[in-house]
């Protein structure tokens, strides 16, 4: 049987991008004889306008079944004053907790036909290749004690930052195990110098690389790292770090290399009966309610989301590989959707004319 994909594509630019990905998926269907079982779904506003709720059990259940989930966008403005119990983002929340994916993945690539786009000199960014490993289900967005307590006259706010043992060594596994795959260096960074649950997650890692003695392992304090990442972000292969410093570093690192709109991100859960990671992929990107419905959008974050799963959960990496090659061919092409353009004077090519030159670069491949 075909591997399975659920497709959820979602509100504002999450349909238009997602088409896109509709002609990538029957391309490799067609010519590459790569078939999947597509199913699409509703999530987030769409959900609730057709069944007041932004994910529907129905729903959720076939999420939990197939091998890959693909998700586009959630939210708009038509939503913003729904009650927070069935506001868009709650349904990719619910898919997030329920799947229990722990380990977020969020790729730093940078084409080189994008390398002058980048704010940093164009040396630190051509070639750029590195994956950050985010914690995603626990610390201290989650811990107990939290809130806002009256304290003698005044009021403090509190969040724990808590981590298990097991919580660390299962994200610290997914991170060696991508290291495996790729450069076999890996980083992890937490603040043991002033943090606990930092103190522990460095004992953790440590005693979690006694199984992949063919990695590298380093150490480094989360603000360190921050700073080494401006100044010469390629030393760094894989890294692995908190949720709260994975927030931070992940974002900051995704902008050394340019738009919103190229960045693609995967979310991890334990493997299931055949092995594979329970998954979500999805671009990093929202539902730009700004430029929906006027073909603006670029759907290459979406395209690259679908490139991770080929990669992470089909066992499909050259395939992957050919893809983000005929991507990096678009672009030297000189193919820009709007957000690529920056101000220069140039004419942006629409969302599906960057779908079909991309598969036209497949075509060639
Ligand atoms: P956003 O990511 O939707 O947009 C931020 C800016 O980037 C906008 O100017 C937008 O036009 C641009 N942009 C985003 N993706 C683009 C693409 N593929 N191509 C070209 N330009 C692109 O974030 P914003 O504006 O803060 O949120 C808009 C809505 O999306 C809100 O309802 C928010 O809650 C939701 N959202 C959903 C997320 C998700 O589904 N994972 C993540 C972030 C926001
Ligand atoms: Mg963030």
């Amino acid at each position: 049987t075909n591997p399975s994909l659920l497709i959820l594509a979602g509100d504002g630019i999450g349909p238009e991008v997602m088409t896109e990905v509709r002609k990538v998926i029957d391309w490799f269907g067609a010519k590459r004889d790569l078939k999947f079982d597509v199913s699409e779904d509703l999530v987030g506003g769409c959900a609730y306008d057709k069944h007041g709720t932004p994910l529907h059990d129905d729903t959720m259940a076939k999420a939990q079944e197939v091998d890959a989930v693909l998700l586009g966008a959630v939210g708009g403005p038509k939503y913003d004053t729904l009650d927070f119990s069935v506001k868009p983002e709650r349904g990719l929340l619910r898919l997030r907790k329920e799947m229990d994916l722990y380990a977020n993945l969020r790729p730093a690539q940078c084409f080189d036909a994008l390398a002058d786009f980048s704010s940093l000199k164009k040396d630190v960014v051509a070639g750029l290749d590195i994956m950050i490993v985010r914690e995603l289900t626990s610390g201290i967005y989650f811990g107990e004690p939290r809130g806002i307590i009256e304290e003698g006259n005044e009021r403090v706010g509190i969040n724990t930052q808590r981590y298990t043992e097991s919580e660390i060594d299962r994200v610290a596994r997914s991170a060696f195990e991508l290291a495996m795959r790729r450069d076999k260096k890996l980083c992890s960074m937490e603040k043991a110098n002033v943090m606990e649950s930092g103190v522990l997650w460095r004992e953790v890692v440590t005693e979690v690389a006694k199984d992949y003695p063919e990695v590298e392992l380093s150490h480094m304090y989360a603000d360190a790292g921050a700073m080494q990442l401006c100044r010469w972000p390629k030393q760094f292969d894989v890294i692995v770090t908190d949720n709260l410093f994975g927030d931070l570093l992940s974002d900051a690192a995704a902008m050394l290399t340019g738009s919103l709109g190229m960045l693609p991100s995967a979310s991890l859960g334990a493997p299931m009966a055949n092995g594979r990671p329970k998954a979500l992929y999805e671009p990093v990107h929202g539902s730009a309610p700004d430029i929906a419905g006027q073909g603006k959008a670029n759907p290459i974050a979406c395209v690259l989301s679908f490139a991770m799963a080929l990669r992470y959960s089909f066992d499909q990496g050259d395939e992957a590989t050919r893809l983000e090659q005929a991507i990096e061919k678009v672009l030297a092409d000189g193919y820009r959707t709007a957000d690529l353009l920056g101000e220069e004077g140039k004419q942006p090519v629409s969302t599906s004319e960057m779908g079909d030159a991309i598969v036209a670069a497949l075509d060639a491949s």
